[in-house]
């Protein structure tokens, strides 16, 4: 097996995004593309010689080709040794886990998460570091400066590696150890989760449950742990094998795109509990009996009951959640009497909180939730939280919900996408919309007066790195958001994100549809924003 260096030349679109490098197949499959940006990966680490790796992805068409790249260019460059899925298959939160439980120094996982799959869809690339979370941005932005100078890859001569059988093989000098992708990441939900109370209701007669695996990644972790361990009948978990596009599918939880899932929760005889997951298995949407739970409230409800769950029995050290994220959790901390955190979009930014240890829980409004069990948002740990909740408390989701707004208050809340919207238009929206933020505050739109306006700004409390820019804000007087983000993780055009909450104390007015609680705050981000018009569209493509 002889060692080749192979001359390339950049790519100048090589930039990570919120989350790794995302592109089209056709993209990845240029010449060198995929090559290039893994020895950029590579040539950024140091103590790269000798070191364990973990590698393996959701599932998608291009997987397995990108695998066996990647391992022989990691032999090439030194590569100690490379803990694979079984099948190519590792969750993100599998992967995190995985890196941590043997102090790996990293992670390479192939996903473009929630975005279609199959030769027409997406392909993605991502670096988690040593303590299993995304890599911060000076590790991405040094990845991406080499990329436009890189001249040379390093790949090894030989056949391909048999991704199905677990065990030991080497790799030139590197040896390759080919793992059961569910085990480790099972082993360490038994040790958070009351897995004998989990049991006990999911064996209920009376108590139905519909996981949706949406056929991406979740479903071999889902079928084991809730078929198989936790004995959940046979059928519960549903698309639980993984396609390489997903089955045609768009593998994001949410209402629009986990239609069957929400077709059975809101029928006339609905499970009690329904649950999806996305592509590479880190994001969470949660339903009960025709009832949808926010992933905002989501978050709130978790940190609120956590002492039921025995991993978090002694209690929080904080709350995190990103900035669009409503401010539900908030509440729930000042009860508690812990610190909550506001960070910008994108997970990355929870890892210096919790390596820290001031936040125990973190959620996102973009069907992400985790904890310091691992560094990656984690859907299938939300499932179990949930399970575990409602395993203790006899409540249904809904009841559970109720008495949390009776408590805290309802923070109402929507998300409005605005989907493949021409990219200059997009952002000569924001300009204009930033250009406006100075004369805000203190006009009166509608029955609402304006009490700040600002582009979002976070210095981190551990290192004190700045993020300028994360997202424009307008906050009224009654505690009322607006909220205008361009998508960071859409590969096609541009994606407006409209974020709206409104906070509801009295009990009496909890029962309302958000779209009608939150019409006034629509029409104003309408007025100050012009969206209909400099997007050409009446309407969100997506409302969750
Ligand atoms: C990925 C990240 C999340 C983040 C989301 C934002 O899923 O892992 O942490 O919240 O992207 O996506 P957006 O499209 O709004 O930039
Ligand atoms: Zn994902």
């Amino acid at each position: 097996m002889t060692i080749q260096t192979v001359t390339t030349t950049p790519y100048p679109d090589q930039k990570p995004g919120t989350s790794g490098l995302r592109k089209q197949v056709s993209v990845f499959q240029q010449p060198h593309y995929l090559e290039n940006f893994v020895q950029s990966i590579f040539d950024s680490l140091d103590q790269l010689d000798g070191a364990l790796l973990v590698l393996g992805g959701d599932g998608r068409y291009y997987n397995r080709q990108a695998i066996q790249t990647i391992l022989k260019m990691a032999a090439a460059n030194g590569v100690g040794q490379v803990k694979v899925g079984q099948g190519g298959i590792l969750s993100t939160p599998a992967t995190s886990c995985v890196i941590r439980k043997f102090q790996a120094l990293g992670g390479i996982i192939l996903s473009a998460s929630h975005n279609p799959g199959g030769p027409q869809g997406d392909f993605g690339i991502k670096y988690n570091v040593s303590n299993g979370g995304p890599a911060p941005e000076k590790v991405t932005e040094a990845i991406y400066a080499r990329s436009q100078r890189l001249d040379r890859y390093k790949i090894l001569e030989a056949g391909d590696i048999n991704l199905d059988k677990l065990g030991e093989t080497q790799l030139g000098s590197m040896r390759v150890e080919v793992i059961d992708a569910v085990a480790d990441y099972q082993a360490l939900m038994e040790s958070i989760f009351d897995f004998d109370r989990i049991r006990a209701l999911l064996t209920r007669p009376d108590f139905k449950m519909c996981m949706d695996a949406l056929h991406a990644v979740t479903g071999p972790y889902a079928r084991q742990i809730l078929e198989g361990t936790l004995g959940a009948p046979a059928g519960t978990v549903r698309n639980g094998i993984p396609l390489e596009d997903f089955g045609g599918g768009h593998p994001d939880p949410n209402l629009v795109y986990a239609h069957d899932l929400v077709e059975r929760m809101f029928s006339l005889t609905p499970p009690d509990f329904g649950a999806a997951s996305d592509g590479d298995g880190d994001r969470n949407m949660i339903l009960g009996g025709n009832f949808f739970v926010t992933p905002s409230d989501s978050l709130a409800v978790l940190a609120a009951n956590a002492t039921l769950v025995p991993g978090y029995r002694s209690g929080l050290a904080g709350i995190a959640r990103s900035m669009p994220t409503s401010g539900a959790a908030d509440r729930v901390a000042a009860k508690l009497g812990i610190d909550c955190y506001e960070t910008p979009t994108g997970w990355k930014f929870f890892g210096n909180l919790l390596d820290a240890g001031k936040a125990t829980l973190c959620g996102e409004e973009s069907f992400g939730t985790g904890s310091n069990h691992i560094r990656e948002k984690d859907g299938l740990w939300a499932v179990l939280f949930w399970l575990n909740i409602l395993a203790v408390k006899g409540q249904s989701v809904e009841a559970i919900l109720q008495d949390h707004w009776a408590t805290y208050g309802r923070n109402y809340y929507s998300r409005h996408d605005y989907e493949g919207v021409e990219s200059d238009r997009a952002h000569q929206l924001i300009t204009q919309l930033r250009a406006k933020l100075p004369q805000l505050p203190g006009q009166t739109l509608g029955s609402m007066t304006v009490d700040y306006a600002d582009d979002f700004s976070y210095t981190d409390p551990i290192d004190g790195s700045v993020s300028e820019r994360q997202g424009v804000r307008v906050g009224f007087t009654d505690g009322s958001r607006i909220i205008f983000r361009l998508s960071g993780t859409g590969t096609q055009g541009a994606t407006l994100r409209l974020y709206l909450e409104s906070y509801e104390p009295d009990p009496h007015q909890h029962g309302s549809d958000p779209q009608t609680s939150l019409a006034e705050l629509i029409e104003i981000a309408d007025q100050i924003a012009q969206i209909r018009t400099l997007t050409g569209m009446e309407q969100p493509t997506v409302i969750t």
